[in-house]
């Protein structure tokens, strides 16, 4: 893969202009977008639409879907027909759950004649921690071994891949293999400021890990010039 299709950009904006700027500005030296639900929701789903429009192919839905297997069905069918590239679900809506988002993709995306979108999950949220993770939510054992569990759960139910924070990719993909993928945030360039991510590595280090793609966010976003701040981003890489 080229060093740049490697990064996402993270769409963390208020309004679709603020959005469609970014993407204008950024498209040519990034591989993707990432639409979250602050965006989604403040914009409405022709957001997807406004970003295609102005020239990206690749646009990963930050969905994180959590429900029953049939409404998380619909709502994934739903979001293939607006052509997304990448969605994902929570691992801890189980195996059924996944399965059913799998299988909706492929379905709804084979009637339309669409290339699939890539299904992925989430794991344990970043803001979850080992003492969260025990005392609310009352799951024993580490909060790694549970992240790898759910990751191989989720290639067990036909997901692509996990979104994974830089300290977890080595044992997931040694647990997972080669071809599961994995998208990494919480990256920072070494001269970026961490803002409130905790647990971070630098755009070189969290592909060396093993991780197939990075979301980017505000170092690139909220920089001054944020098409020199990809450029720099893609340079890191080219060295790998
Ligand atoms: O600005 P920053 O680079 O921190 O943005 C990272 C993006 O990745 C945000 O959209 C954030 O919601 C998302 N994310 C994360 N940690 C996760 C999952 C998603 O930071 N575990």
């Amino acid at each position: 893969m080229e060093a740049r299709q490697r990064i996402i950009v993270a769409l963390d904006v208020d309004a679709p202009e603020k959005a469609v700027e970014l993407v204008r500005t950024l498209k040519d030296d990034v591989g993707a977008f990432k639409v979250g639900l602050e965006l989604v929701n403040a914009a409405g789903t022709g957001i997807f639409e406004a970003i295609r429009s102005a020239g990206v192919e690749h646009i990963f839905y930050d969905a994180k879907f959590h429900d029953i297997p049939n409404t998380v069905a619909g709502a994934v069918r739903a979001a293939t027909r607006l052509g997304v590239w990448m969605i994902n679900v929570h691992c801890s809506g189980g195996r059924e759950m996944m399965r059913a988002a799998a299988q909706a993709a492929h379905e709804e995306a084979t009637s339309l004649g669409l290339q699939p979108p890539k299904v992925i999950g989430v794991t344990v949220l970043t803001s979850i921690d080992e003492t969260i993770l025990r005392q609310e939510l009352r799951v024993p054992g580490s909060l790694l071994d549970h992240v790898v569990h759910l990751a191989q759960l989720a290639q067990d139910a036909g997901l692509e891949g996990v979104v994974a924070s830089p300290q977890e990719v080595e044992h997931i993909r040694a647990a997972c293999g080669p071809d599961f993928l994995i998208v990494t945030p919480g990256i920072r360039p070494l001269s970026a400021d961490s803002h409130d991510q905790k647990r971070v590595a630098t755009p070189s280090e969290a592909i060396r890990r093993g991780a197939d793609y990075i979301v980017v966010g505000r170092p690139i976003t909220q920089s001054p010039d944020p098409k020199r701040a990809a450029r720099s981003v893609v340079a890191e890489l080219r060295e790998l």
